[in-house]
């Protein structure tokens, strides 16, 4: 329901300053800030007077609170009617106190620390002028092919769903009015960009509307129903209609069947791109459709501005839909306080103290530790000795390129590099020799001979390896998801000693780890750990940590694997042991069907045992749940945490239904010795789905669940769902 304030104002306006407040420009547009804004799109010449800039409703891609206030101030003296401008920006992990990147964050399992990292994010971004952030993405991701997959939380969309309301409620706390160390999220990319074809950015998507409700949209309306204030379109088709033009999407499901009233921007230049698209003749027509969507804001393109008025005029759009959009845009202004307090929570002072500081570093630096994965520890080669003498080499032994794509306002200068918080954590820094071995993509004999005397020197060697960020994040799909050919190079010439070898990973999505994972003795899945990364992983690598991190994506054996994932279908022709020898099988000819790490993977340096499943009932009704329990004990000589994962499966439904689902998890910490009892409650909600004709309820019958450290290596039980 539109306030009195925002209805008074907008019976002022004009249909031109209406129209204005639904443009939102990045920062060239804006003489008081030109040079310091983070350009994340095309550029193209737009066609904008310096009335449209006056009269804008936002900014995109600007921060710093003197910035801010400047800009804010020239707007609010060029508006007729002081409506101020809402700043925006992309704060995913973090604003300059960078977080791991969400993949990472993902395989925490850790929605505290995720809502602890999202608060701090918020809180630095706010006092240095950002209104809303760009976040969080919650698309669902199966194709490590895909550059942005390293933004996602991963492939399963009830652990999506929970990380989701957690950074919205890191970013948005209780009460934005009040609250201002906090701003508004902005869900995206609705819907479904995860699933371009061929992981190919921005390239096609199609899917059912049950797949589509099954799988990807729960993660936006867990946001939603956590209070997320704004939703931002995806580039991308569903069901052959772009979605910043696509009404069944955005008004009937959106809108009308999930109630959100908040306002819908379209992402860079999405409402023009439907002409490339092809269903849009030009930009009057890509602004009609989009208007007609309910798309309130258009970013950085003018077809709003340029075609809605004389539309207007001409009766072919009602001018209500112009109305509804401004409120929309008018009421997140007011009920984030900038009506009163323009500058919200800019503040120059609290900038210089609170920014990047201390105590942000330490949770990035928690949070880096919790979100890396041991993926290979073959004779407990780690955690090193403090004493050991270690031959550090690779691109990423000192290097700060450890924050991700949408780091745009970290320091990689003053990110902590790995090769410096080694020798901080050996007993003394001459132990850790550092060597370049290889560029990201290129090496020469002589850094490889450098490499090699400084290993044979060594008692163990650590390869620090990756891609750069540049190779991840929007626009860095990837046909080959291996290491680079360089780096594959530096491993062979380096296994060739034959001495222990440890590999630690910074990247932006699952790789193909031919030439890695066989080669190296231990294997550290850090990815872009943010501004405390090397120190993090060395806390692991010494042991002052122990990994805990679990997979929330799929490590395929090798691209053409792609897509794979946990919650498969079991298909008609099945792959089983029994089965194997067999032509006429769902299989291939030269790689198994799973993955080589499956989804909820994840070592520690010790070990935990899982006792005996027990069901407290065979059967269950919607009045009566059942309890399932596991005695698991830490039966290694170091404490740890283990996540303690439950998927379920329906053996026969309506439509086919995955092979396991995750229903529930709980992480433990366990000294050695301990043990304890984790129970999980079944209860008939959990059993629901989509049926054929898109009803979401629960059959009777037959089910197995599934208990144990990651989605292959489970226990089993069995139980019915009767009426
Ligand atoms: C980019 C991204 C989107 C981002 C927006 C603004 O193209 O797709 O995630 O928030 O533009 O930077």
């Amino acid at each position: 329901m539109a306030s009195r304030l925002a209805k008074e104002l907008l019976t002022k306006m004009t249909l031109e300053e209406k129209v204005s407040q639904l443009l939102q420009l990045a920062a060239p547009f804006y003489d008081e800030i030109k040079d310091d804004g983070e350009i994340t799109g095309p550029m193209e010449e737009l066609g904008i007077t310096d009335a449209h800039v006056s009269g804008s409703g936002s900014v995109l891609g600007v921060s710093g609170a003197e910035n801010v206030i400047a800009l804010q101030n020239k707007h609010l003296e060029n508006s007729r009617l002081g409506i101020p401008l809402l700043v925006m920006a992309d704060i995913v992990h973090g604003f300059k106190t960078i977080f791991p990147i969400p993949l990472a964050i993902g395989c925490s399992w850790d929605m505290e620390l995720a809502e602890a990292s999202a608060e701090i994010a918020a809180k630095e971004a706010a006092v240095s002028g950002v209104h809303v952030t760009f976040a969080p993405m919650v698309d669902l991701v199966r194709d490590p092919r895909w550059g942005r997959v390293m933004e996602s939380t991963g492939e399963d969309p009830y652990l999506n769903s929970l990380f989701a309301r957690a950074f919205v409620r890191g970013f948005q706390g209780q009460d934005l009015a009040s609250e201002k160390h906090r701003v508004a999220a902005c869900v995206k990319h609705f819907a479904a960009y995860g699933l371009a074809e061929g992981g190919r950015e921005y390239n096609t998507v199609d899917l059912s509307e049950r797949q589509l409700r099954e799988y990807y949209l729960p993660a936006y309306k867990a946001a939603l129903d956590e209070g997320c204030e704004m939703v931002m379109t995806s580039f991308n088709t569903v069901e052959g209609i772009p979605a910043s033009g696509n009404k069944k999407l955005m008004r009937d499901l959106l809108r009308e069947e999930w109630g959100f009233e908040g306002v819908l921007i379209s992402d860079w230049a999405a409402i023009k791109e439907m002409i490339a698209h092809g269903v849009a003749e030009g930009e009057e027509e890509a602004a009609l459709k989009a208007i007609e969507a309910g798309v309130d804001i258009e970013m950085m393109t003018p077809c709003y501005v340029h075609h809605l008025p004389q539309l207007v005029q001409e009766g072919r759009v009602d001018e209500a839909l112009i109305d509804e959009a401004v409120l929309r845009i008018l009421e997140l202004k007011e009920k984030l306080g900038l009506f009163e307090e323009p500058h919200r929570g800019a503040d120059p002072e609290a900038e210089a103290q609170l920014v990047f500081s201390a105590a942000h570093r330490e949770v990035a630096r928690e949070l880096a530790v919790k979100s890396s994965v041991l993926l290979k520890n073959e004779g407990g080669l780690l955690p090193l000795d403090p004493g050991q003498k270690v031959a550090l080499i690779g691109p990423f032994a000192a290097s700060g390129d450890i924050l991700g794509w949408w780091s745009w306002q970290g320091s990689k200068e003053k990110a902590a590099q790995l090769g410096t918080a080694m020798q901080q954590a050996s007993a003394q820094a001459s132990n850790v020799v550092i060597a370049q071995g290889c560029q990201i993509e290129s090496i020469s004999e002589a850094e490889v001979q450098e490499a090699e005397a400084a290993a044979k020197a060594a008692d163990v060697i650590i390869l620090a390896l990756g891609e750069s960020s540049e190779m991840s994040g929007e626009g860095a799909s990837r046909s080959d998801i291996r290491l680079p050919e360089a780096q594959l190079e530096l491993v062979r010439r380096i296994s060739l000693l034959g001495k222990p070898l440890a590999i630690v990973l910074f990247n932006g999505r699952p790789l193909d780890l031919h030439g890695v994972y066989d080669e190296a003795d231990a294997l550290l899945e850090a990815w872009y750990p943010g501004s405390e990364g090397g120190a993090a992983v060395a806390d692991l690598l010494y042991g002052k940590a122990n990994p805990s991190g679990r997979l929330s994506m799929s490590f395929p054996h090798t691209v053409g694997q792609i897509p794979v994932y946990y919650n498969h279908f079991n298909t008609g022709r099945p792959l089983s042991e029994a089965s194997s020898e067999e032509r006429y099988i769902s299989k291939y000819l030269d790689i198994p069907n799973e993955p080589l790490l499956p989804f909820g993977y994840g070592l520690s340096y010790t070990s935990f045992a899982y006792g005996e499943l027990v069901l407290s009932s065979d059967s269950l009704t919607a009045e009566n749940p059942l309890t399932a329990s596991v005695k698991v004990t830490n039966t290694g000589s170091l404490t740890g945490e283990e996540t303690v994962q439950l998927y379920v499966r329906d053996i026969t439904g309506e439509v086919v239904r995955p092979m396991k689902e995750l229903k529930g998890f709980r992480k433990v910490r366990l000294t050695p010795g301990e043990s304890a009892e984790i129970t999980f409650e079944i209860n008939e909600p959990l059993l629901r789905y989509y049926h054929s004709d898109l009803s979401y309820k629960s059959d009777p019958g037959r089910f197995e669940l599934f208990i144990g450290p990651n989605s292959r290596d489970a226990a089993k039980g069995s139980f019915q769902l009767v009426r």
